[in-house]
C-alpha cells in the first residue's frame, strides 16, 4: 500500500472505529438524555435526585458499574421495572448504554440538557382542567410506560392506558402489585390535584376518550344510588299504604 493511501486510510479508519465504539459500548449521552426524560425522570427526577416521598419516587440514582444490569433487569418487587428488551422492557442494549452515558455525565458535570417534551398545539378543553398543561404532564409522567398516545409499548408490563371511569382513582392511588405508581401528592406522589385534573383534561382530548365519556355516562355518579333509593322508597310507600288500609280494616271490624 502506498504512503499516500495510508495517509488518508488511517484517520478514516480511526473515525469509523470511534463511531462504532460510541454506538455500541460507550453510549451517546444526548440520546441518553432524551431516553431519560421519556422513561426515567417520572420517578427519579431530572437529576436522579428522587422526586417525592412515595415508594416509587423516593429512589435517587447512584451511578456505579451495575447500572446497565440493574436498568435492564429491574429490581424485583419494587417500582423499578425491567427496562431491557430481554427482560420484557422497551429498551435495547444500545439505548441502555446511551442512558448510562447520560447518567455518567452527571458525575463529570458535562450533562447534555434534557429535551423539553413536545406537546400538541391547539388542544380544546372538553371538561374542566387545562389540556395543554396536562399534555406536558403526560409526556413527563406517563408516556414512558403508556406510550406517547396511551397506546402502550406493546409489552405486558408497559400496557396501553385504559380509559375507564377509574382513571382518576388509578392515577391518584396507583394500582397495587403492579408498576403503576400512586401519583397524587396525598399518596406520596409528585402531582397536585390540579395536575391530575389537567392530565384528565388532556387524555379526554384523544379520540378514544369517547370511551371514557361513555363509561362516565353509563354510570353517572350517584345514578345507581338514585335508582336504589327510588326503589326502596316505592316499596316502603306501597307497604305503608297496605299497612294503613289493613289497620283501618282491623279498626272497622
Ligand atoms: C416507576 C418508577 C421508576 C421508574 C420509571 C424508573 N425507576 Fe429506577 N428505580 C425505582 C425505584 C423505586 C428504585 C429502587 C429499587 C430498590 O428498592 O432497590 C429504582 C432503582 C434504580 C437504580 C438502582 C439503584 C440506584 O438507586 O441507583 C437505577 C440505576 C435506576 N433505578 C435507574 C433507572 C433508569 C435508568 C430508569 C429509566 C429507564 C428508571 N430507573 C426508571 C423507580 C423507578
Ligand atoms: C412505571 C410505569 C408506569 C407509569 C410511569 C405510569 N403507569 Fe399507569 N399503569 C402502569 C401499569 C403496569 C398499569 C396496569 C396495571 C394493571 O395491571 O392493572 C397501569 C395502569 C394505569 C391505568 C388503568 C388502571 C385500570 O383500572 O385499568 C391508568 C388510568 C393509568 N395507568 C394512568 C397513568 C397515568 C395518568 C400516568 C402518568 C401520570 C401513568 N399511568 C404512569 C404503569 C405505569
Amino acid at each position: 500500500m502506498s504512503q499516500r493511501v495510508l495517509r488518508w486510510l488511517v484517520p478514516v479508519l480511526a473515525v469509523l472505529g470511534g463511531a462504532v465504539a460510541l454506538a455500541h459500548g460507550d453510549g451517546d449521552a444526548s440520546r441518553g438524555a432524551a431516553l431519560y426524560a421519556e422513561h426515567c425522570l417520572a420517578c427519579h427526577g431530572p437529576q436522579g435526585e428522587a422526586r417525592a416521598s412515595g415508594e416509587a419516587f423516593a429512589a435517587a440514582i447512584v451511578y456505579d458499574a451495575t447500572f446497565e444490569e440493574v436498568v435492564a433487569q429491574g429490581v424485583p418487587a419494587t417500582y423499578m421495572g425491567p427496562w431491557g428488551e430481554a427482560h420484557g422492557g422497551p429498551l435495547s442494549d444500545e439505548e441502555i448504554a446511551d442512558l448510562r452515558a447520560f447518567v455518567q455525565s452527571w458525575t463529570t458535570g458535562e450533562a447534555p440538557p434534557l429535551p423539553t417534551p413536545g406537546v400538541p398545539s391547539g388542544l380544546q378543553a372538553v371538561g374542566s382542567g387545562n389540556p395543554a398543561l396536562g399534555a406536558a404532564l403526560y409526556m413527563t409522567n406517563c408516556a414512558g410506560c403508556h406510550g406517547p398516545q396511551g397506546e402502550g409499548r406493546g409489552l405486558a408490563l408497559y400496557p396501553p392506558l385504559s380509559l375507564s371511569a377509574d382513571f382518576l382513582a388509578a392515577t391518584r392511588r396507583g394500582v397495587p402489585e403492579t408498576l403503576m405508581p400512586a401519583f397524587a401528592s396525598a399518596y406520596g406522589g409528585p402531582l397536585s390535584e390540579d395536575d391530575v385534573s389537567n392530565l384528565m383534561a388532556y387524555v379526554r382530548t384523544w379520540e378514544r376518550p369517547s370511551a371514557l365519556e361513555k363509561a362516565a355516562q353509563e354510570v353517572p355518579p350517584g345514578a345507581w344510588q338514585l335508582v336504589l333509593l327510588t326503589g326502596i322508597g316505592a316499596i316502603l310507600g306501597v307497604g305503608l299504604v297496605v299497612l294503613v288500609r289493613h289497620s283501618e280494616t282491623i279498626r272497622r271490624s
